[in-house]
């Protein structure tokens, strides 16, 4: 297979967050107990922290992590997590119909993030809080002055604030599996109440919306009633098992990320109409997303850390940068064990196959700043997109509003997304082939700056069988090849199913564009 790409060095199109390559550490099963937080455990540090755990938090530059929910915050009181472990009671979750005995509280969750050099990002509990609580947790985490919560925190030994920036109004509070559900009015102006609270005691923070990744008039609800308020409207995926992806369909799967694509673009509509403001600065969030469901039976779950799933992870990623105009927030759910990046063991740690795609793309675009222009030639396949929103609630009224829609679309094979580093002395170029057969050879052109075509670095994530899997036994049958490619010709070759980043040296500074 040919294709040709060119990039518009020149064409800055918008700032990058890193926090798109985040992380969601939900408060249940074995995302946090037994897995990164095990205090008897052998490799545990003096604050209980597995060290293993943390050096791959770090190592795949974890910019952001979401925490407690996930539907286990509706019923989560912040207090109980506070003060001496012993002292801690221990509560009944009915999200995950578990005991917690609250070890894992606030003062850990900031703990980690530090460890790891994550931004904390919590969510509130607006099922069975309250304003006040969550407005005396932003006075906990980031209050001075000598109010009840600054000095509770300064009591445990923390003078200075936590600086916590992003808070949640809540998680999925239109579904009915939520304690608190309700309708999209009834929620916006009780979040309205949340928000004012939060923010007066600390107009800094950034307040992310729950909203809808299908239901339009509830986005444009909330975004409508909560506008003077909130940063972010957050939505959230996962495509094989909640969605309408079948997983045997290779090729239907690859079309994921342009499906989620639709789906921010739908959300900014909503926004925009909400708002009434074709300008408005308030973003969409994925603050949850996954490839797959949460599966807690471990043979489905297998299915969710193939080579296969870590291609189709890329082309999220890919999504969400080309959307990173939109999307400056998303949050992979979860990063460590169900159908995570990261599997933690008894014994040690298996870095699964989407997990060294985290690593690349972090590391790669974490230190780029500007998202540039491309457009890639290339072949395309055609496939039935199927919308099905009958499972889910509300129905959207605004955006489409048939209950099922069946339509042939066109898709490419491959996917490239570039972006300069801020001083405009390296390009990235990040290439997907999501062919399942077939290498491809791509004519390369780079307008508006000199690429140092000579001595270019590659890293490459590909294994030969589509269903590999990295285990305990084989933990690095699926890994990343570094090697230095010549490109000299402009022509960069690409194994079929493979991910390749390439970051070059620019020989002059490109001129930006910027049309923002
Ligand atoms: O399966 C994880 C759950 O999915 C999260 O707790 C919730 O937010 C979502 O519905």
């Amino acid at each position: 297979m040919k294709a040709r790409l060119t990039v518009y060095a020149d064409h800055i199109k918008n700032k990058i967050s890193s926090n798109i390559f985040g992380h969601f550490m939900e408060h249940c099963i074995d995302v946090i107990y037994g897995s990164v937080y095990d205090p008897h455990h052998p490799l545990a540090d003096e604050d209980g922290f597995r060290t293993d755990v943390l050096d791959a938090l770090r190592e795949v530059k974890t910019p952001m992590l979401r925490y407690p929910g996930g539907n286990f915050v509706s019923n989560y009181h912040w207090e109980n997590g506070i003060g001496p472990a012993e002292d801690r009671p221990k509560m009944f979750d009915y999200a995950w119909n578990a005991e917690d005995d609250n070890r894992f509280g606030t003062v850990e969750f900031i703990k980690l993030c530090k460890k790891v050099g994550a931004q904390p990002y919590i969510c509130v509990n607006m099922g069975s809080g309250t304003a006040e609580e969550a407005m005396n947790w932003v006075e906990f985490c980031n209050g001075t002055g000598d109010t009840k919560y600054v000095r509770l925190r300064k009591s445990l030994g923390y003078e200075e604030p936590f600086d916590v920036r992003y808070w949640g109004l809540g998680n999925e509070l239109y579904g009915d599996w939520q304690y608190g559900s309700c309708s999209a009015l009834d929620y916006a102006k009780k979040a309205l109440d949340f928000a004012k609270a939060m923010k007066w005691r600390d107009p800094s923070i950034e307040l992310v919306a729950c909203g809808h990744d299908i239901g339009s008039e509830w986005n444009y609800t909330v975004a409508k009633v909560l506008k003077p308020l909130i940063d972010h409207v957050a939505i959230h995926h996962y495509s094989i098992g909640y969605g309408v992806f079948n997983e045997d369909n290779y090729e239907e799967c690859m079309y994921i990320p342009e499906y989620i694509s639709k789906l921010t673009k739908v959300a900014k509509a909503d926004i925009i109409a909400g708002t009434g403001d074709a300008l408005t600065d308030i973003k969409v969030a994925w603050d949850e997303w996954n490839t797959h469901a949460w599966d807690f039976d471990a043979k489905k779950n297998e299915a969710a850390c193939t080579f296969r799933n870590a291609i189709l992870t890329a082309g999220i990623l890919h999504s969400f940068l080309r959307d990173s105009d939109t999307v400056e927030i998303a949050s992979y759910s979860p990063f460590i064990n169900v159908c995570g990046a990261l599997a933690v063991h008894e014994s040690g740690v298996v870095k699964r196959p989407q997990y060294h795609v985290f690593k690349m793309m972090a590391e790669a675009f974490g230190m780029c700043d500007c998202f540039v222009d491309s457009h890639t030639v290339c072949e395309e396949y055609e496939l039935d997109e199927v919308i099905d929103f009958s499972n889910r609630l509300p129905e959207p009224k605004f955006a489409l509003d048939a209950k099922s829609l069946r339509r042939k679309v066109k898709t490419p094979y491959i996917d490239c997304v570039a972006a300069l580093n801020e001083e405009c002395t390296k390009i990235v170029i990040s290439i997907l082939n999501k062919h399942p057969q077939e290498d491809c050879e791509i004519d390369t052109a780079v307008f508006g700056t000199d690429v140092n075509w000579d001595h270019v670095q590659c890293m490459t994530l590909y294994n030969d069988d589509l269903e590999a899997l990295n285990t305990k036994e084989e933990p690095e049958k699926v890994s990343v090849s570094e090697h230095i490619l010549s490109v000299s010709s402009g022509k960069v070759c690409v194994k079929k199913h493979s991910l390749s980043i390439i970051t070059a040296d620019l020989v002059q500074a490109a001129g930006s564009t910027e049309d923002k």
